[in-house]
């Protein structure tokens, strides 16, 4: 008689890498897309000094020992582009955003991606926001947007402000992109300051640190969005309330969180996740 095994395959070695790391849920969520494809997975929180040293050590010690696949989070990001680029290779989206947060080994030398940008363009679409065209606007200009801009553009957008508190951090940063990428041209994209954004846009996309600073931004009172959505997640973001009571939808960025793990995930194993029903199981653990 044919019985079929509990798990698809030998248990697979998976790690994030970071510093601070206690506070991460990736393991979690991979967990959660594990047990939908029935598959046997140890995903590990790995703490790692703050440098160059300890952050390649740690890595290499990782794949050698037979890792499958590892997440990189602050404030590991650029180290492990700068590695891939020198000992390995990169998708197209890390070598834009100059940022990895997905590693595996590929032809026996670690490959970076990124997958935050298609994760939070992923969530947009799937709360049912609608891409194709869209005046945007992103608020940042710093890893976080960077990571974003050429997922957003190649889902079609139609029109691109970046604003910021530094307006030349801004053009500098369109300048550097569309100089590394044919799909970006500097002339479709504006930038000003973040107290100078104003007028009405489909969406604006909050992609600065100060969430977690406790600050508030700058925001215009004429500035307008049917939809606003924040990178950060956890708590009730000022950025979110202001849009709330302009009348707009507005997300966190909770789902942009599951959707680059999605995307992980799906490379390292070659299964689909259904990022919806993940959702809902997290959220249900959570409660
Ligand atoms: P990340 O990798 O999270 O993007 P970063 O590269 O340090 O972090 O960029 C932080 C972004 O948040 C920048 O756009 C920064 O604006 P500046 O370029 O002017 O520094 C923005 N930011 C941080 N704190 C801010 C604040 N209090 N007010 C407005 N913008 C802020």
């Amino acid at each position: 008689m044919n019985q079929s095994p509990l798990f698809k395959t030998a248990q697979q070695y998976f790690m994030v890498i970071g510093n601070p790391i206690a506070h991460s849920k990736s393991p979690e969520i991979h967990q959660v897309f594990a047990h939908q494809s029935s598959l046997d997975i140890s995903y590990q929180r790995q703490y790692c000094p703050d440098d160059a040293e300890s952050f390649h050590a740690v890595t290499e010690a990782f794949f050698n020992g037979g890792g499958r696949g590892a997440n990189v989070t602050v404030p590991f990001k650029q180290l492990a582009y700068a590695y891939c680029q020198a000992h390995g290779s990169l998708s197209e989206h890390a070598r834009i955003a100059g940022a990895v947060n997905t590693l595996l080994l590929k032809d026996e030398a670690l490959y970076g991606d990124n997958t935050d940008g298609q994760g939070l363009v992923n969530h947009i679409l799937s709360l049912g926001w609608p891409l194709k065209g869209a005046r945007v606007a992103i608020i940042g200009a710093g890893g976080a947007a960077r990571g974003i801009i050429l997922p957003l553009i190649e889902a079609g957008i139609g029109a691109l402000m970046i604003a910021n508190r530094t307006v030349s951090k801004a053009a500098t940063l369109v300048t550097e992109l569309s100089a590394a990428s044919n799909t970006v041209d500097s002339h479709d994209i504006d930038t000003c300051a973040t107290d100078k954004l104003t007028g009405s846009f489909d969406l604006i996309i909050n992609a600065t640190s100060i969430g977690l600073s406790g600050d508030t931004l700058p925001l215009a009172d004429d500035l307008n969005c049917h939809y606003a959505y924040d990178m950060m997640y956890g708590r009730k973001l000022p950025f979110l309330q202001h849009f709330i009571a302009h009348g707009a939808q507005v997300s966190d960025g909770y789902g942009m969180l599951i959707g680059q793990a999605a995307l992980s995930f799906e490379h390292w194993t070659g299964q689909t996740v259904d990022v919806d029903t993940a959702t809902a199981t997290l959220k249900s653990l959570a409660k």
